[in-house]
């Protein structure tokens, strides 16, 4: 899409000169001969760049430039002055215009200025952008889950995000706990400043010690320059201290008055220094028990506790796999720029069972192995082998005296067995089984009155 210029100029030749300028450029050009008429286009079009001479009778360049910015602040203006009024150019400056030209100008310095004020705009829009794509990408609709103990996660993130409390988020490998920690800093005021973490189990006691807190030029060899650290980075935003559980007693001691003082003291220097930051610390390992054992110290158990976020088991909500499955295979179809497939039925229960040991992660991975191996649809054949196997073993097909059961019991069963998966969610079930809600029902009013036969 053409970018759009607005001029605004008074005189009338002045006027037609610029338009014919401008519109050799690859732009669409708008043209006002007020600084009224110009707010009533700005404030109807896209407009990437306004070109508008000070001295105009009525509103002048100045004040327009003061509306256009109330309207939007990004909004990129230029200001076309006499020569001899330079002085009030500086002041439309100061006052946030992009540029000024004076007149008369040279017509290739003019184009040079609207260029690089169009490429600025067209840098803004991108960022804003980006901005926004971040925004939606650690929103709550990035994670999925309807079952009770997901929805009681976004209730907290929701209180919490906009308050400084100290938060602990306990989970299994694979469940979630830098999504929820990402998701809590995105829906914060902090949002526009750094996520940082940090694998507490990654490092050595003294080198995590300096990536923590930083150090002085010359603390140890090595240490040629100053480092500011991350919870100095991450100043105004938001630390993830991943693993804590691994953290050296050591290193807690000091983690605990850096909190408490909220300043750090780099390695090797003798000055605390300030920060602002949020600390969000996760683990996989039960910290209470850490504590009860004496590996991780109470005191600091309690300052990073205040909040706790326990995001549980996979297997302990198997309502939620539906859902999820059908996330990461839009998720993947849209990255490999091709279409979604659908999933059969015996594959989804067969996903829907499996007694997931590396949670979330595993099953993403499991469906995008799935989605590359498999044809038109997702078969149990393309699961990964593990998966096929339990599938296969956990549907016994002889009954307990040895006798075969009719296709009618095995259906019977079926159909139980993964309404009992899902929590007796009868959605999710009949999604799985690949049938309508209201067949599903038909069943269950037959297999009740069969059973009062
Ligand atoms: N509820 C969810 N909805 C959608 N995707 C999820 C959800 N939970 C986790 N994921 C995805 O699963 C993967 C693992 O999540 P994450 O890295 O946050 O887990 P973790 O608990 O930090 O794991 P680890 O303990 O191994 O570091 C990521 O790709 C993440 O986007
Ligand atoms: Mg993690």
């Amino acid at each position: 899409m053409k970018p759009n210029i607005l001029i605004v100029e008074d005189e009338e030749l002045m006027r037609s000169i610029l338009r014919q300028l401008l519109e050799g450029e690859d732009c669409r050009v708008f043209t006002a001969d007020s600084a009224e008429n110009a707010l009533a286009i700005f404030s109807t079009n896209e407009i990437a760049v306004t070109l508008t001479d000070i001295k105009m009778s009525g509103m002048d360049g100045i004040e327009l430039l003061d509306q256009i910015k109330t309207i939007d602040d990004e909004a990129i203006v230029i200001i076309m002055t006499a020569y001899s009024s330079v002085d009030s150019a500086i002041a439309a400056l100061r006052k946030g215009a992009y540029d000024y030209i004076t007149k008369p100008f040279v017509n290739e310095n003019l184009l040079q200025t609207v260029r690089n004020a169009i490429r600025t705009k067209e840098l803004k829009s991108e960022n804003r952008a980006l901005r926004r794509e971040l925004k939606r990408k650690y929103s709550f609709a990035e994670i999925i889950g309807k079952s009770e103990a997901l929805q009681g996660v976004f209730r907290i993130i929701e209180k919490v995000a906009d308050t400084n409390a100290g938060i602990l988020i306990q989970g299994e490998s694979g469940t979630g706990k830098e999504l929820v920690a990402r998701s809590i800093h995105f829906n914060s005021q902090r949002a526009a400043k750094p996520f940082l973490a940090v694998n507490c189990g990654a490092l050595p006691e003294s080198l995590l010690e300096s990536e923590l807190f930083g150090h002085a030029k010359g603390a140890f060899t090595g240490a040629n320059t100053d480092k500011k650290g991350l919870f100095r980075s991450s100043d105004g935003g938001t630390l993830l201290l991943d693993e804590i559980g691994e953290m050296p007693l050591v290193l807690q001691v000091k983690l605990l008055r850096a909190l408490q003082e909220q300043e750090v003291t780099p390695v090797g220097s003798s000055t605390a220094v300030k920060f602002d930051t949020r600390i969000i610390a996760a683990t996989n390992k039960n910290l209470e028990t850490e504590v009860a054992e004496n590996r991780f110290r109470e005191d600091l158990f309690y300052r990073l506790n205040v909040i706790e976020i326990n995001l549980p088991p996979l297997r302990a909500r198997r309502e939620d796999i539906p859902l999820l499955i059908k996330h990461f295979i839009a998720k993947i179809a849209r990255e490999q720029n091709t279409a979604e497939k659908p999933i059969e039925p015996q594959a989804m229960a067969a996903l829907v069972n499996f007694s997931w040991q590396g949670n979330i992660r595993e099953l993403n991975n499991a469906i995008d192995r799935a989605f590359i191996l498999s044809g038109e649809e997702i078969d149990l054949d393309a699961l990964p082998p593990k998966i096929k196997l339990d599938a296969r073993n956990n549907f016994e097909m002889r009954d307990p005296q040895g006798l075969r059961p009719t296709l009618e019991e095995i259906e019977r069963r079926y159909i139980l067995e993964i309404l009992k998966s899902v929590g007796d969610d009868k959605t999710a079930a009949a999604e799985i089984l690949g049938i309508d809600l209201s067949t599903l029902y038909r069943r269950l009013k037959r297999y009740d009155e069969m059973r009062e036969m």
